[in-house]
């Protein structure tokens, strides 16, 4: 197992090498020089983070895999070939794709990510779950952000590789990826030796929004403090910057919400304020008040939903009770 994970280990890495090459020097890799150039990604970023291109080629890894002598199998294991059906041979997974190489905490390359320059789908593929490559464990980015997210003492979570390499670019470097997967308590645990507090900053979308909804349950169960950055509809962290700067993004940052404020202003916008819908607001909140494990903290919220909602404080307490013995 440990010999196998060396090697995984090792074939990711010569791969990284390859198509790092393919992106600086090839005649096809001109198309994603140019895209990466058009996204506004430094020469220094794609160095540091060794990004790459993948040819429109379906044997590039396999050739590689038989110069270097390396077996199928663990090629196979990797996620980076496939094998064609009816027994004959192998292909390369990835083809003509900008490459993202996905590092470990310890900067062992442990997958890849790998995105089309135009519309076709699938946008994004990845490497599959592997002995090396744990989706419920890796943050991209990482490696590079510990020692800033230590400094500031907080990490900016957002869902992708733009996002993240923009923010990095930016002088933002306290800035990790969930790379669009759903936030783990594992995640969370391995910030946390970081940064005790955590801040979100999800696609300004419906998804994004979901995707935040679901990550604040989580931190919440891990009692982190965490806010919201909520960005202009339409955008993310990449376009956010790319378009306004660093100066704008710390200043939104400084009005970054609470969970609470974040989870009620969402209820507020699909509900709307009438008396039908300040009650299905109630609905809503006091599941998530419910969670709160700092009671002196829930009491505090309660009072303030029941003076944005204009409801007697002692009927949403009541609510919230109940809601909590339900669960517990
Ligand atoms: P987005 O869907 O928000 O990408 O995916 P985007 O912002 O429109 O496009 P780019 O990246 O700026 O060009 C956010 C992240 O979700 C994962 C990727 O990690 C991506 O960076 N994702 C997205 C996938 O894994 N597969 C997909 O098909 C799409
Ligand atoms: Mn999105
Ligand atoms: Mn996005
Ligand atoms: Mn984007
Ligand atoms: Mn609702």
């Amino acid at each position: 197992e440990l010999n196998l994970k060396e090697s995984l280990f090792r074939l990711n890495k010569a791969v990284m090498g390859f198509y790092f090459d393919e992106l600086k020097q090839s005649k096809q890799g001109e198309k994603a020089r140019i895209y990466l150039e058009k996204r506004g990604i430094s020469k220094d970023i794609i160095q540091q983070f060794k990004l790459g291109f993948s040819p429109d080629n379906w044997e590039s890894i396999v050739n590689l895999l038989k110069k270097r002598k390396i077996p199928k199998k663990v090629a196979v294991q990797c996620g980076l070939v496939l094998e064609r059906k009816q027994n004959n041979g192998y292909y390369d997974r990835f083809r003509n794709r900008i490459m993202f190489p996905i590092f470990d905490v310890n900067m062992q390359v442990a997958g890849f990510g790998g995105r089309v320059m135009d519309d076709a789908m699938p946008k994004y593929m990845n490497s599959p779950e592997t002995p090396v490559y744990i989706k419920s464990r890796i943050l991209y980015g990482l490696h590079a952000a510990k020692q800033f997210c230590r400094q500031e003492g907080f990490v900016y979570i957002v869902e992708g590789y733009f996002d993240f390499l923009s923010l990095y670019q930016h002088g933002i470097k306290n800035t990790v990826a969930s790379l669009g997967t759903a936030l783990t308590s594992d995640h969370v645990r391995i910030l946390k030796g970081y940064a005790s507090k955590m801040v979100l900053v999800f696609d300004s979308d419906a998804a994004g929004i979901n995707a935040a909804k679901r990550s604040i349950e989580i931190f919440m169960k891990e009692g982190v403090d965490t806010r919201v950055l909520v960005l202009p509809e339409g955008n993310d962290p990449d376009s956010y910057i790319v378009k306004h700067g660093q100066d704008a993004f710390n200043d939104l940052a400084l009005k970054a919400k609470t969970v609470m404020q974040f989870l009620l202003k969402v209820s507020i916008d699909t509900h709307g304020l009438s008396v039908e819908g300040r009650i299905r607001i109630l609905d809503d909140m006091k599941q998530h008040l419910s969670l709160i494990q700092d009671s002196a903290l829930r009491s505090l919220y309660v009072k303030e939903l029941a003076e944005t909602l204009n409801i007697d404080e002692k009927a949403v307490l009541e609510k919230v009770r109940e809601q909590y013995l339900k669960q517990n």
